[in-house]
């Protein structure tokens, strides 16, 4: 018992440590982001589970070049590498999109498939687009608990940024096949949701 109080208390102490030369980024649904000093972010979750399961993710991604780097974590807490970045549907809004983006999204969706993903699909506000155009995951999330064979989700927020036929022409050209499953699929969950 007192052992586990312990461990608790010093964890505690070391976050509250961590905090005190951090810098407010962002919340959301399940956390708070502090930026740290080395370039590294923490994220403080409501839910352990939530914070055991986003954990969970970044043990199979970390040979992944697209998910952030994972130094340490806690029952309520994650330190990774900070993005940064532009949220990619900001700069997409602002920007545009082009070749070397759809190129870049089209692999970070082959790339969920190698890491056995069973949702094919993230939202546009959870992807930081770098200078050079390639593409990081803030906020990965049931990527093995939900069964999602296309970007349907992603495509959604390209399409209200008035970009996705942009982005299918540059998939009907680069993966043939793979615009045949996703120009379909989406045209018809467009129909559906028109009704
Ligand atoms: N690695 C990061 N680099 C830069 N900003 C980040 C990073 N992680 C989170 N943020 C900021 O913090 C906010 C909340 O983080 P997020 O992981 O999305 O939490 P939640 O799971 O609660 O949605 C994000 O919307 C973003 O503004
Ligand atoms: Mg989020």
């Amino acid at each position: 018992m007192n052992d586990d109080k312990n461990y608790y208390i010093q964890l505690n102490s070391k976050v509250e440590k961590m905090l005190k030369t951090s810098e407010f980024l962002g919340s959301g649904h399940n956390g708070i982001v502090y930026l740290l000093p080395n370039n590294r972010v923490i994220k403080i979750f409501k839910n352990k589970k939530v914070c055991q399961g986003e954990y969970n993710i970044f043990v199979k991604t970390r040979k992944s070049k697209y998910f952030p780097k994972v130094y340490e974590h806690g029952p309520y807490y994650i330190v990774r590498d900070f993005a940064s970045g532009k949220r990619l549907d900001k700069y997409i809004k602002k920007n545009g999109i082009n070749k070397k983006i759809s190129l870049n999204i089209i692999k970070l969706i082959e790339e969920f498939s190698k890491l056995k993903f069973n949702r094919l699909d993230i939202r546009c506000k959870d992807l930081y687009l770098m200078d050079d155009f390639s593409i990081n995951v803030i906020d990965p999330k049931n990527n093995y608990s939900k069964i999602v064979i296309y970007p349907r989700h992603l495509m959604k927020g390209l399409n209200n940024l008035g970009v996705i036929d942009e982005f299918l022409s540059v998939v009907q050209v680069e993966r043939p096949k793979t615009y045949e499953l996703w120009n379909f699929r989406f045209k018809q969950y467009l129909e559906e949701n028109i009704k």
